[in-house]
């Protein structure tokens, strides 16, 4: 079974050799092949079975799939010191995890937000797929809706790829227009502005290790303001070395299933608690962790709303 459609074709470039080393890894973590089919499916682990179905008897179910296909719509004003004064109050719009084959039917309440939306520049911070544990056929048309949604920004739109991402998708992404930053950077400059700011993304440091902020920082160019997109948090302290100023990332879910005082039942190895969710600061790099806008494993969210994020970027100190 295929999860999107048409033969893989590679960006010229991505580096041959990456992309073969990309797929290595990805062989036994993901339920997909190097070719963009599925693997055998993978079996949801016991705990979220037994969760469904307490759940389930609860009653608890269906509220939770309500939190889930209703999305809240964020701004967030972010006072940069280094941001151009040129490009003040310029607006970037922000979806993460998507996981778009969980539960197609967040679509359209994604869609309902986007109409309303407009924004310089749209970023998909990754997880794009759940993978390997779902079988919907309409999924690659629902995504594939959801970036045709994305409003008409100065450039882009723009992604990079999450620890559920194959390449081979992040090759799908770029033939239906969304340009994936794999450990690369662009300049983005609005028409008839003077300044400009460099947007760079990572691959994925979470399950691959694959996150060259290094080499993404090498590719900015000089005396710009440095923005970084990583599907997970942990690059920060790696971006605040190389010069970011504003890292955008999601991975985390923001703990998706949370009580009502706000405690998060689930964690997350790896990842800081500094960097789970929202609002954070390292060193001179600001950072915001987006709580997705979908969610992983089950369809559900309790106490913890998905969000698409509108960041208005100042140029005044905090
Ligand atoms: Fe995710």
């Amino acid at each position: 079974m295929r999860s999107f459609p048409g033969p893989v074709q590679y960006p010229d470039r991505w580096d041959k050799n990456y992309i073969e080393g990309r797929i290595r890894k990805e062989r036994g973590r993901l339920g997909w092949a190097s070719d963009g089919h599925v693997l055998a499916k993978r079996s949801k682990p016991l705990l979220y079975r037994i969760a469904e179905l307490s759940l389930s008897v609860s009653g608890l179910y269906r509220r939770g799939h309500r939190n889930f296909l209703n999305p809240r719509f964020r701004e967030i004003e972010h006072p940069l010191p280094a941001w151009p004064a040129d490009l003040d109050g310029f607006c970037l719009l922000q979806l993460s995890d998507l996981h778009i084959d969980l539960d197609p039917r967040l679509v359209d309440p994604v869609r309902a937000i986007l109409r309303r939306t407009e924004a310089d520049l749209c970023v998909i911070t990754g997880d794009f797929w759940e993978g390997g544990r779902t079988d919907h056929q309409e999924a690659p048309g629902a995504l594939a809706a959801v970036l045709k949604s994305l409003p008409r920004g100065v450039a882009g739109p723009f992604g990079v790829l999450g620890n559920h991402d194959a390449i081979a998708c992040g090759a799908w992404l770029e033939s239906r227009g969304l340009r994936i930053l794999l450990n690369e950077a662009v300049e983005i400059q609005p028409e008839g502005r003077e300044a400009s700011f460099a947007l760079a993304g990572v691959d994925d440091a979470y399950y691959f290790a694959s996150a060259d902020v290094a080499g993404a920082a090498a590719q900015c160019p000089a005396h710009r303001f440095r923005l970084l997109l990583s599907h997970s948090p942990q690059t920060a302290p790696a971006a605040a070395r190389h010069g970011f100023g504003l890292l955008l990332s999601g991975h985390t879910h923001g703990g998706q299933i949370r009580s009502p005082g706000g405690f998060g039942l689930r964690s997350m190895p790896g990842i800081p608690r500094k960097y789970f969710r929202g609002l954070w600061q390292e060193g001179p790099l600001r950072g915001y962790t987006s709580s997705g806008t979908g969610a992983c494993q089950i369809p559900l969210r309790f106490h913890c709303p998905g969000e698409i994020v509108l960041h208005r970027l100042r140029s005044r100190p905090d």
